[in-house]
């Protein structure tokens, strides 16, 4: 499927999504957030693919929400009793299949956001992220407050968003925003082949350890615990584990192809 403000890229199980609005730095638009929710429930429910990459540009992941579309908006008509800014934006989180990150240039205000949805976050070099949406006169609309501080504290968190500054690469993987960082020139290349392996791991165990983690925000510690465990006694009646462990045994590589 064609779409007007999204590129899709196929490696094998792998799928790279790429945010593609380049005369706007990727501002995040309606049609861009319905694109991309469609993308990743079509990927989701799509057996060819167990592995899903989202990314941007080299020079821009997304600067944010777009500024020249809101810049008009009515309460009324476009924030929460009309069309409802921000419905179309949890898609990454509501898909079971991991989606990673990948992040080169500008990540700022609702491209920051979005980025935090993933599941993990890889970065170039050249990555710079920030919350300057206080710059635009409004609070972050779709997690930043709330995502930010849980994923690198509250003091850089509130640092950011107050004063809008940005922060690089390396700072956040220091603070721990991104998993790893790559020189721009290669970080695709080391994204997919990571996705890959992924892919060849049972997409049914990584669709769990999503849920779970994802669990780990929302509900009190023993009760998540409790939710995958319940996941754990569950594998034992999977392919997954039969294939896993009669594998380690028989010293095999596992194939958990369709698993
Ligand atoms: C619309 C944008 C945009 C945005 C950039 N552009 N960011 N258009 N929305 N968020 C456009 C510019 O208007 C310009 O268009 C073109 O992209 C190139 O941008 P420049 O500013 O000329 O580039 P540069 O000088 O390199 O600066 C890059 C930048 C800067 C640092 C990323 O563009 C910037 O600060 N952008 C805004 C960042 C921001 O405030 N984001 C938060 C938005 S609020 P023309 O036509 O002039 O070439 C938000 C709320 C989320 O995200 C809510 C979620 C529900």
């Amino acid at each position: 499927m064609e779409y007007a403000d999204l590129l899709i890229e196929n490696h094998g199980k792998v799928v790279v999504i790429r945010l593609n609005r380049p005369k706007a730095m990727n501002a995040l638009n309606d049609n861009m957030m319905n694109e991309l929710g469609d993308a990743l429930y079509k990927f989701d429910a799509d057996p060819a693919v167990n592995v899903i990459v989202l990314t941007g540009s080299d020079k821009v992941f997304a600067a944010g929400a777009d500024i020249a579309a809101m810049a008009n908006y009515t309460y009324a008509a476009d924030t929460y009793p009309g069309n409802y800014i921000g419905r179309n934006w949890e898609h990454i989180l509501n898909i079971r299949k991991p989606v990673i990150g990948v992040v080169s240039g500008y990540c700022l205000g609702g491209g920051c956001e979005l980025a935090m949805m993933c599941d993990f976050l890889i970065a170039a070099e050249n990555a710079k992220f920030g919350q300057p949406e206080i710059k635009v006169g409004v609070t972050p609309g779709a997690g930043g407050t709330q995502r930010l501080p849980r994923a690198i504290g509250k003091s850089k968190a509130m640092d950011l968003l107050l004063t809008t500054r940005m922060i690089d690469a390396a700072e956040a993987e220091r603070t721990g925003l991104v998993s790893r960082v790559y020189p721009a020139e290669s970080v695709m290349e080391e994204a997919i082949k990571i996705a890959q392996g992924i892919a060849d791991m049972p997409v049914s165990v990584a669709m769990q350890i999503k849920d779970c983690v994802n669990q780990a925000y929302q509900m009190p510690l023993s009760e998540a615990v409790r939710y995958e465990r319940r996941y754990f006694h569950a594998g034992f009646g999977t392919p997954a584990q039969k294939e896993g462990m009669s594998a380690f045994l028989e010293k095999r590589k596992p194939n958990f192809e369709g698993k």
